[in-house]
C-alpha cells in the first residue's frame, strides 16, 4: 500500500483505489432506489441469519439477488472509481440494530474491493463503519443513504464501535468485486466459498 493521501473532509481523490486505502462516494446510488432497498430488507428481517460470525445481533443476508441486480449496474461505475477491470463475486446485507458490533478486522480474498453503502436507518444516527489508515489512525465514515464507501477490505483494516440503543435498524449492503487481471480472479462470483459466509 502506498502511503495515506485521502482526505475524507477534503472529498478525496476519487478516481483511482490503487495504493490508496479508501473512498467516499457521496450519493453513488439516488437516495430513492437506497430506501427501496431499506424498505425490502426491513420486510425480511426476521428470515435473515442471525448466526454471521462476525456480527453478533445482526439479521444477514448472502448473494440476495435483489442487491446482484443492483450490484451489475454498479459494475461499470465501480470499474471508473478504481481504475481497474473487476469481477463481481458476492454481496453481503446485514440489518444492524441496537446490539450489534464488528470488532476490527480485514476480509477475505472475494473481497479484494469492496462498496458499502448505507440504504437507510431508524431515527437521526447513522451507526459508523470506521478504517484504518496507513498510521493507525482511525476515520469514522457517516454514510448517508446511497452513500458509497470503496476500499480495500484486504489490506485496510475496518471495524465498527459498539452499537447502543441509537441504532434501532440500519441496513447496509456490501457489494465484494476482485481484479479481473489480479490474483482473486478465480472468486468471481464466490463459487468455491467454503464456509465463509461474509
Ligand atoms: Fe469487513
Amino acid at each position: 500500500m502506498g502511503e495515506y493521501r485521502f482526505n475524507l473532509e477534503a472529498g478525496g481523490n476519487l478516481e483511482y483505489l490503487n495504493d490508496m486505502e479508501f473512498q467516499l462516494v457521496r450519493n453513488i446510488i439516488s437516495q430513492e432506489r437506497a430506501y427501496i432497498m431499506y424498505d425490502y430488507f426491513l420486510s425480511k428481517y426476521d428470515s435473515g441469519d442471525f448466526y454471521d460470525p462476525q456480527v453478533f445481533g445482526a439479521s444477514s443476508f448472502y448473494k440476495d439477488i435483489e442487491v446482484y441486480k443492483l450490484q451489475f449496474d454498479l459494475l461499470e461505475v465501480m470499474q471508473k472509481k478504481t481504475g481497474r477491470k473487476l469481477y463481481t463475486t458476492y454481496n453481503y446485507t446485514r440489518v444492524y440494530n441496537n446490539k450489534s458490533y464488528l470488532d476490527e478486522h480485514t476480509d477475505r480474498e472475494a473481497c479484494e474491493v469492496t462498496l458499502d453503502i448505507c440504504m437507510g436507518y431508524q431515527g437521526d444516527y447513522v451507526w459508523p463503519i470506521w478504517m484504518k489508515d496507513n498510521n493507525n489512525q482511525k476515520h469514522y465514515v457517516d454514510l448517508k443513504p446511497g452513500d458509497g464507501l470503496i476500499y480495500d477490505g484486504l489490506h485496510t483494516s475496518h471495524g465498527r464501535d459498539k452499537a447502543d440503543d441509537r441504532v434501532q435498524r440500519q441496513v447496509n449492503c456490501f457489494f465484494h468485486y476482485v481484479d479481473a487481471d489480479g490474483p482473486y480472479k478465480n472468486y468471481i462470483l464466490d463459487l468455491f466459498r467454503k464456509n465463509q459466509m461474509r
